[in-house]
């Protein structure tokens, strides 16, 4: 490879703004033009999936036009900063100071609308000294928050799934608890099946043929009465979303019950649904080509997702107000 060739490889790739991204991100401990970020193609994370990152939702609070509410931020944080922890990727930020740089970022992006954050850490360039190859030492790390407008986008009146031919891996093969990059290949397989045969989503089973989750999302079922939502040993990734619905669904007097879901568990459930900080709560009216119940989103499903919906916008039970993240956005 000539020299020429190799500053070819290591020079950023230039990034066009797209549509919906906000102008500024958080980078490396500064607020930047997100056109200015660029990646260089020898970026470790790109080459072998060694990066973790977050979906975080800020809504906008209702009847509080220009203030935006960022739902269960600190233990958003702090899962992304236990699989930093995995990767062994040194943030050098708390929780805490990741909050208040999400809320600097939404008040220097002055977006009032609904809007995603995409926190990712990842590995970067070989410190010298560090032959190349697959590994986690021995790397410069870099972090990042993006923004994006994101309203809701899975239809209201439910998603069909299917059982998919691709299986979630055992967390002793990839630690399926935290957002690693390069697990995501797994879910993108699972999708592409599932749509390709003219589903909407997928719902994976892990190695012993149990229900562990949806591509993104986790999945629940009602049954006599009470919640069903496979435990955090069927290989998946324990939302705050599903947490955050077990609260709602107690309040409402709803059990929930963590325990192992079959396919025929799934395939007889008066009701199912996804839960997640991207999909929200979505009514699931088909599994495997059947329809759940009569095929239509259940009547608790609806209660869910009306209770949820006023939550993250600052108008539900005020006891469930610690959630939420108040950020006051000045127009200019
Ligand atoms: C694989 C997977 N499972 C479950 C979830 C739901 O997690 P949460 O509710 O924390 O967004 C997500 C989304 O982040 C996910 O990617």
């Amino acid at each position: 490879m000539t020299v020429q060739e190799l500053k070819d490889v290591a020079a950023p790739v230039p990034v066009p703004v797209r549509p919906g991204v906000a102008p500024w991100v958080f980078h490396d401990g500064a607020l930047v033009p997100f056109a200015e970020v660029g990646l260089p193609l020898t970026t470790q994370a790109l080459q072998y999936g060694t990066g973790v990152f977050e979906g975080i939702r800020a809504y906008a609070v209702a009847g509080r036009p220009g203030e935006l509410s960022i739902f269960r931020a600190h233990d958003h944080y702090e899962r992304f900063l236990r699989s930093c922890r995995l990767l062994r990727i040194d943030v050098k930020h708390t929780a805490e100071e990741l909050v208040e740089r999400t809320f600097d970022l939404l008040r220097r992006n002055a977006v009032a609308h609904d809007t995603y954050l995409r926190p990712i850490a990842y590995k970067l360039g070989l410190l010298p000294g560090t032959p190349p190859g697959v590994r986690l030492t021995g790397l410069s790390e870099s972090v990042s928050i993006t923004a994006f407008t994101l309203g809701a986008y899975t239809p209201p009146g439910g998603i069909r799934c299917a059982i998919s031919s691709w299986s979630r891996p055992r967390s002793s093969a990839i630690p399926v608890q935290a957002k690693v990059t390069g697990g995501y290949v797994n879910s993108a397989l699972a999708v592409e099946e599932a749509r390709a045969a003219g589903h909407d989503d997928a719902i994976l089973l892990n190695d012993r043929g149990q229900v562990a989750e949806a591509s993104t999302a986790n999945v629940f079922a009602l049954r006599d009465g009470h919640l069903i939502t496979p435990p955090p040993s069927a290989d998946l990734l324990p939302g705050i979303t599903r947490d955050t619905v077990r609260v709602l669904a107690e309040a409402m007097g709803v059990e929930t019950r963590e325990r192992d879901l079959q396919v025929p568990d799934l395939l007889t459930a008066d009701e199912v649904f996804l839960t997640g900080t991207g999909v929200g709560i979505t009514p699931v009216v088909a599994v495997a080509g059947r329809p759940v119940g009569d095929g239509a989103p259940g009547p608790l499903t609806t209660r869910i997702v009306e209770a949820y919906d006023r939550t993250v916008r600052g108008a539900g039970d005020p006891r469930h107000d610690h959630w939420l993240t108040i950020v006051p956005i000045e127009r200019g």
